[in-house]
C-alpha cells in the first residue's frame, strides 16, 4: 500500500472501538418508564418488547395544552368552516381530515386538494411547487403512478391509524428540561405520516408570536412550497421511499429521544481541568459519520432540530435526517436548543443510500440497516444533535465567548450518560465526529478539531474524526495530539493554549498547532529552568 491508500492516522479504530467489533460498547440505559421520560408504547415488566412485532400503545389521556404536542386527532382541535350560507363554524378539524383522506387520491392535484381541505386558511398562498414539479415531471411516470396507486393509499391509512396507535400525551421537550420520549417506530411512521400530510395543527406558522415559534417545522408543507432544485426533490424521493418500506413491512423497534440541559454553574471550569487530553484518536479523511458504527454519531444541528431538511438545506444534517427519516420526528416536540443543551437519539433507522452533497445530492437507492438492536429494543445507533456558533468571520470565532460557548456544547452533548466518579477511566461508546460548524455556519476546522478533543478529554470518551477529504488536517491533528500526549498535556492547558492563541494580533488559523506545538515547548522548557 502506498502512503495515498492509507486514509486514517492516529490509533487504528479498533482502540476507539475499544474491541474489534462495533457492538462491544456498553448500551444506553434501557427505557423505562418514569417521571421524565414518556413512553408511549407498553413495556412489559421486565422492560421488554416483542422483537417480531411492534409494541403496543400505552394508554393514557389526551392532552391539549401547552406543555404536550397538540394532536391532528384530539377532538379539542377544532377548525373553522364557511356552511353554505358563508356563515363560519367550528368544527371538528379530525373529521375534515377523516373526509379528505378516505377519497381517493390520484394525482399531485387531489393530494394538493386534500391538504388544503383541513388548511383552507393557505389556499391561496400554499402552491405546492417543489411537489407539483416531483410527481409531474421528475419522477418516472410509473413511479408516479406506483406511489398513487400503492404507496399513498398506505400513508393515509396510517394518518388515520394516529388515534389508535398514539394513546398517551407526547410531552414537548423544552428548553431547560431534561427529559426523554420513547416511541415504536410504527408509532413515528404515523406521526410523520400526518406530517407528510400537514395535518398538525398551530405548526404551519412560524410568525414570532405564534404558539410553536420557537419549535422545528414539523408539517411537510414548507419542503413542498421549496424552490424545486435537484436537491429538494431528491430529499422527497428519500421520504418517499421510506414510506413505501414501512408500509410494505412495519418495522417493530423502538427510538429514545433525550433532552439534556445542564444547568450553568455544573459545567467544567476549562482553564483548571485537570483531565489528559490523551483519549484516544483516529483521525480519518475518507469516512463519513453515518458509516462510523458503535460510536455516538454527530449531528451537526441547527439550534431548529433539523435545520433546513423541511427546506432547500441540504448538507449534513438534513442529509442524515432524510436517510433516516426517524430523525425527523424530533422536530414535532423539540423546543430550540439553548448554548448548553443537547440532544441525543437513539435507535434510528437508516432507509436511503445517497451520492453527492449539497446540490448534487441524490438519492441511490435502498439502504438495509443491519445494526442490531439493544435490549430495549432499539437500533444501535445514537445520533448526537449539537449546534454550533455561526460564525461571519475569523475575528467572532475567536472571541474568548465564542470558543467557550461551543466548547460547553460539545461536551453537554458528549458527556451524555458517561460516569462522572469513573476515575478517569475511558468512557464508551466513542464519539464520531469531524468538521463540526464548520461548513454552512462558517468556522474552521483546525480549531473546532480541538475544542471537540477537549471535550472529549473531559468526558473521557474516545473520539473518531472524520476529516472530510482533508488529509493535510487528518495528518496535522494526529500529529498535534501526539505532541499533547506526549507533554502529558491536561484539558485545561489546551483550553489555555487555544485562548492565549485567539488572543494574538495575527491569529491565521493556519499557525494554530505550531503555535500550540511552540508553546508546550516554551511551557517544558520554562520548567526544567525553574527546577
Ligand atoms: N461525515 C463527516 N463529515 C461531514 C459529513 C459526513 N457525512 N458531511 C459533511 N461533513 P455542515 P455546520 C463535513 O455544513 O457548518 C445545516 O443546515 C464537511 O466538511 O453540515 O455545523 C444545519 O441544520 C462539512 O463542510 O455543518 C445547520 O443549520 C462540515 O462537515 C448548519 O447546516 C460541516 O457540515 C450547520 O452547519
Amino acid at each position: 500500500t502506498s502512503e495515498d491508500d492509507i486514509t486514517w492516522s492516529g490509533v487504528p479504530i479498533s482502540e476507539i472501538l475499544g474491541s474489534q467489533s462495533p457492538w462491544d460498547a456498553p448500551e444506553f440505559p434501557l427505557v423505562s418508564p418514569s417521571y421524565n421520560h414518556a413512553v408511549l408504547y407498553h413495556v412489559s415488566s421486565d422492560g421488554s418488547i416483542p422483537t417480531d412485532k411492534p409494541p403496543k400503545p400505552h394508554v393514557g389521556q389526551d392532552k391539549w395544552d401547552q406543555d404536550h404536542v397538540r394532536m391532528p386527532c384530539s377532538s379539542h382541535s377544532l377548525y373553522p368552516v364557511e356552511d353554505k350560507n358563508g356563515k363560519s363554524r367550528l368544527k371538528k378539524r379530525w373529521e375534515l381530515i377523516q373526509h379528505a383522506l378516505w377519497k381517493p387520491i390520484r394525482n399531485s392535484e387531489q393530494l394538493t386538494n386534500a391538504i388544503l381541505s383541513y388548511n383552507t386558511k393557505f389556499k391561496t398562498i400554499w402552491k405546492f411547487r417543489a411537489l407539483h414539479k416531483f410527481f409531474n415531471e421528475y419522477l418516472e411516470e410509473e413511479e408516479t403512478q406506483y406511489f398513487f396507486d400503492v404507496t399513498l393509499p398506505e400513508i393515509a391509512k396510517l394518518v388515520l391509524a394516529l388515534p389508535k396507535l398514539i394513546q398517551a400525551p407526547i410531552p414537548l421537550l423544552k428548553q431547560n428540561m431534561n427529559h426523554s420520549v420513547s416511541l415504536s417506530q410504527q408509532q413515528i411512521s404515523s406521526l410523520l405520516a400526518n406530517a407528510f400530510f400537514c395535518t398538525f395543527p398551530r405548526r404551519n406558522t412560524s410568525k414570532r408570536a405564534s404558539e410553536y415559534a420557537s419549535y422545528p417545522h414539523i408539517n411537510f408543507s414548507s419542503l413542498y412550497e421549496t424552490t424545486p432544485l435537484d436537491s429538494v426533490l431528491e430529499k422527497l424521493k428519500c421520504i418517499c421511499h421510506y414510506f413505501k418500506r414501512v408500509t410494505e413491512k412495519v418495522p417493530s423497534g423502538v427510538m429514545t429521544v433525550v433532552r439534556r440541559a445542564v444547568a450553568r454553574p455544573q459545567l467544567p471550569d476549562w482553564s483548571s481541568s485537570q483531565q489528559l487530553v490523551a483519549v484516544p484518536l483516529h483521525v480519518d479523511s475518507a469516512a463519513t459519520i453515518e458509516d462510523m458504527h458503535g460510536l455516538i454519531q454527530l449531528d451537526f444541528a441547527n439550534k431548529y432540530l433539523g435545520g433546513g431538511v423541511l427546506g432547500y438545506g441540504c448538507v449534513q444534517e438534513e442529509i442524515r435526517f432524510v436517510i433516516c427519516p426517524e430523525l425527523l420526528i424530533s422536530m414535532l416536540f423539540t423546543e430550540m436548543l439553548l448554548s448548553n443543551e443537547a440532544v441525543i437519539m437513539i435507535g434510528c433507522e437508516r432507509f436511503s443510500s445517497y451520492t453527492g452533497y449539497g446540490s448534487s445530492f441524490r438519492w441511490a437507492g435502498a439502504h438495509r440497516d443491519r445494526t442490531p438492536r439493544d435490549g430495549s429494543g432499539r437500533r444501535r445507533a445514537a445520533v448526537l444533535a449539537v449546534d454550533a456558533l455561526p460564525h461571519a468571520s475569523l475575528a467572532s470565532e475567536l472571541r474568548p465567548a465564542a470558543i467557550l460557548r461551543d466548547l460547553n456544547k460539545a461536551w453537554v452533548g458528549f458527556s451524555f450518560n458517561t460516569c462522572e466518579e469513573g476515575g478517569g477511566a475511558l468512557q464508551r461508546p466513542g464519539v464520531a465526529t469531524g468538521n463540526w460548524g464548520c461548513g454552512a455556519f462558517g468556522g474552521s476546522a483546525p480549531l473546532k478539531a480541538l475544542l471537540q478533543l477537549a471535550a472529549a478529554g473531559r468526558a473521557r470518551r474516545p473520539l473518531a474524526y472524520c476529516s472530510y477529504g482533508d488529509r493535510a488536517l487528518r495528518r496535522r491533528l494526529a500529529a498535534l495530539h501526539q505532541r499533547l500526549r506526549r507533554a502529558r498535556a491536561t484539558v485545561g492547558q489546551l483550553y489555555n493554549y487555544i485562548l492565549k492563541f485567539a488572543r494574538t494580533a495575527d491569529a491565521d488559523m493556519a499557525n494554530l498547532y505550531d503555535f500550540i506545538e511552540r508553546t508546550i515547548e516554551e511551557d517544558q522548557n520554562g520548567m526544567k529552568s525553574s527546577t
